[in-house]
């Protein structure tokens, strides 16, 4: 889908994604309600037109301790993320036109207090999340938050979100519903932050439609196993399976798609939905 009209759907009242869009300003608000006085570091992954950020009120208390960066690569989003914020009086927040991939964009901003990485999960292969998920050791601060989504089309990865991120020192506070489609997450890093790694690419965005597309096709290969073992490289590791396309987005090949499975531990996490729960999409 195209990735100004994707975000048009926000504007339908009582879709499934003005409702993720909701829970997610709300989850940004009661986050800036918790943080330490004094300043606070936003940082937003393919931040769209940034509508998780800009709802802050005017009078709210934290309102001015927020500085941010939002790195976005589509042009047209960059101007209505650059004009929303203009017109929201935000002086701090800054809207840089990027790959968000890529960690250098996030110096001197990083360690954060609040990591947003909506609209992200959905949109990348699995290795891909696993490689996001450890860079957020870089991105976020101790005590900080990461505030992340992904819908729970079958195979639900969040469970195997849940399990990456709660591996590499992060408590779980919040998720949606298990019966809620679209999902949102908040996990407090409780571990030390890393050094930023400059250099370091974390993903390949392919899109939702091309996401499940090459998946499916990964699928129907002969001699592919009934059920694949996750990651099959060193998360970390800074080789990127597909090609960026800088300034059209950053499309990668269809043989980027890493394994799609899911193992059985991750099936029985809390975040698994029920057996027979409908899904609320
Ligand atoms: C699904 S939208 C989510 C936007 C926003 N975070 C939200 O939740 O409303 C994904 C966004 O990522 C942007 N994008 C895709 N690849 C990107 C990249 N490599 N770097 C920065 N932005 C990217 C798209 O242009 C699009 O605005």
């Amino acid at each position: 889908m195209d990735r100004n009209r994707w975000h048009d759907r926000y504007d339908a009242p009582d879709s499934p994604l003005a409702r993720r869009l909701a829970t997610v300003r709300e989850r940004v608000r009661l986050a800036l309600d918790d943080s330490p006085p004094g300043p606070l570091g936003v940082v937003s992954l393919c931040a769209g037109q940034e509508r998780d950020l800009l709802d802050v009120p005017p009078g709210h208390p934290r309102r001015e301790d927020v500085r941010a960066r939002l790195v976005e690569l589509d042009p047209h989003n960059v101007d209505a993320a650059r004009e929303a914020v203009r017109s929201a009086g935000l002086a701090q927040v800054e809207v840089v036109a990027a790959d968000a991939s890529l960690l250098d964009h996030y110096a001197g901003m990083a360690p954060a207090d609040i990591v947003l990485l909506c609209g992200v999960f959905g949109n990348i292969t699995d290795r891909d999340i696993e490689r996001t998920v450890d860079a957020c050791t870089q991105l976020c601060a101790t005590g900080g938050r990461v505030i992340w989504t992904r819908n729970r089309k079958s195979p639900d990865r969040v469970p195997l979100i849940c399990r990456w991120v709660e591996e590499r020192g992060f408590e779980r506070e919040w998720v949606t519903d298990e019966q809620q489609f679209r999902s949102v997450g908040v996990h407090r890093f409780r571990g030390r932050s890393r050094p930023l790694r400059p250099g370091e690419r974390v993903f390949t965005f392919l899109g939702y439609d091309r996401l499940r597309s090459a998946t499916r096709a990964r699928d129907r290969r002969p001699g592919r196993p009934a059920r694949p073992t996750l990651s099959d490289r060193p998360v970390g590791s800074v080789e990127l399976a597909g090609s960026m396309r800088p300034g059209v987005g950053s499309v990668g090949f269809v043989s980027a798609v890493g394994p799609v499975g899911v193992v059985s531990a991750a099936s029985r996490s809390p975040c698994a939905p029920r057996a027979g729960a409908p899904l609320r999409r």
